[in-house]
């Protein structure tokens, strides 16, 4: 029997998965020649760009005695350690040089590696590949092979603008995704006399369907009580508007509005930095309103309003989650949150038994709640 009215005790461990692609940096900020540091999943990367602007990904740790990389020269080709001036391969983490060496000394040193990560550009960021397991900081093994390429907008035209935003929360990867997708904190967290307040609050009926490592709120007109749609609705044809939203693990939420020729899609992505610390991501493109001046600057502020009223949130919210809590799941509002939950145990079981994964979803499912 299912458990009909008593809320679901939600789950505490915020297991930060390997095995996917991460947004490291805005590709913006990484410029030629130059060393940056970042972390993801608690993993200390050094990031730069070659000479012909090719973005690479070590371990921010010298496999010699762990002297941090960033700290090293680097000429845009090789990065030499400032400790003993060991030399890297940026591309491959391949030892180039160890200046000790006598010249009849015959240590290997090509089969000596700093740990090297897949690393791409796409849509404004620069994408590390996190393997699993995780490549040994020090060691003799070459780089892994990504299964995908790094994640990408989808895009319907060849014009387009794109814009991005990013927020740290200090909280776990978990609490960043299911805020994320959270349908009930809306009128609460996101109230401005142009978007919605309070007394709008009405039911809603959505429908969702599964689809692989994820699911989708299957497209719909969106939401009649703010104001922005309703504009809009006047720009394009009122009733041709559709809005559909997908979580994919381990992070993505991405969202996509067609009205008529016109489109706006976006990738959000919350990255774990540490067990209590995530960053947002949200990555837009569009060709909607690309003539009228003023539009992609508006709808930047109203995007950036909304990112940081969920920050200040969460924020807030860690002050609460310092000592622990028990916390609770309620039906249908955090029923997603819920699937979250189930997908990442079913990847983490697929990944243990080496079975296809089980997706929680047996088949399409209307939630309603008030928002
Ligand atoms: S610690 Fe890097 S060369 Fe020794
Ligand atoms: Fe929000």
């Amino acid at each position: 029997m299912p458990d009909l009215d008593l809320p679901q005790r939600q789950a505490t461990d915020a297991l930060m998965l390997s095995g996917f692609w991460y947004r490291a940096l805005p590709a913006d900020r990484v410029h030629r020649n130059q060393l940056y540091k970042a972390t993801l999943l608690e993993i200390p990367l050094v990031i730069g760009r070659d000479r012909m602007g090719q973005p690479f990904a070590l371990r921010d740790a010298c496999p010699h005695r762990g002297m941090p990389l960033n700290c090293g020269g680097f000429d845009g080709e090789n990065l030499e350690c400032g400790y003993h001036g060991w030399q890297f391969d940026i591309h491959n983490g391949q030892c180039q040089l160890i200046p000790s060496l006598t010249a009849d000394q015959n240590l290997r040193v090509d089969r000596i590696y700093a740990g090297s990560y897949p690393c791409e550009e796409q849509d404004s960021f620069i994408w590390v590949f996190i393997p699993d397991p995780a490549p040994p900081g020090a060691g003799f093994a070459p780089p892994t092979e990504p299964p995908d390429p790094a994640p990408q907008i989808e895009k319907f035209t060849g014009k387009y603008k794109l814009a991005y935003l990013q927020a740290e929360m200090p909280v776990s990867i978990d609490h960043g995704i299911i805020g994320l997708m959270d349908p009930a904190h809306g009128p609460f967290v996101h109230q401005a006399w142009w978007w919605r307040s309070q007394h709008s609050i009405h039911e809603k009926k959505k429908h969702f369907e599964p689809i692989p490592n994820g699911f989708r709120m299957s497209a719909h007109t969106p939401s009649s009580n703010s104001a922005p749609y309703k504009v809009l609705r006047l720009y394009a044809d009122a009733d041709s508007i559709t809005t559909t939203i997908d979580f994919i693990l381990p992070n993505i939420r991405t969202e996509t509005i067609r009205a008529g020729k016109y489109w706006f899609s976006s990738l959000t992505t919350v990255t774990p930095i540490t067990r209590n610390h995530c960053r947002i991501d949200v990555v837009a493109a569009w060709n909607l309103f690309r003539w009228v001046p003023f539009v992609p600057g508006l709808l930047k502020f109203v995007f950036a309003k909304f990112v940081e009223q969920d920050r200040r949130t969460m924020e807030l919210q860690a002050e609460g989650l310092k000592h622990n809590p028990h916390l609770m799941l309620i039906d249908d509002a955090d029923r997603p949150a819920k699937w979250y939950f189930q997908l990442k145990a079913a990847h983490l079981q697929a990944k243990r038994t080496g079975e296809p994964m089980k997706h929680p979803m047996p088949g399409p499912v209307t939630l309603k709640w008030r928002s």
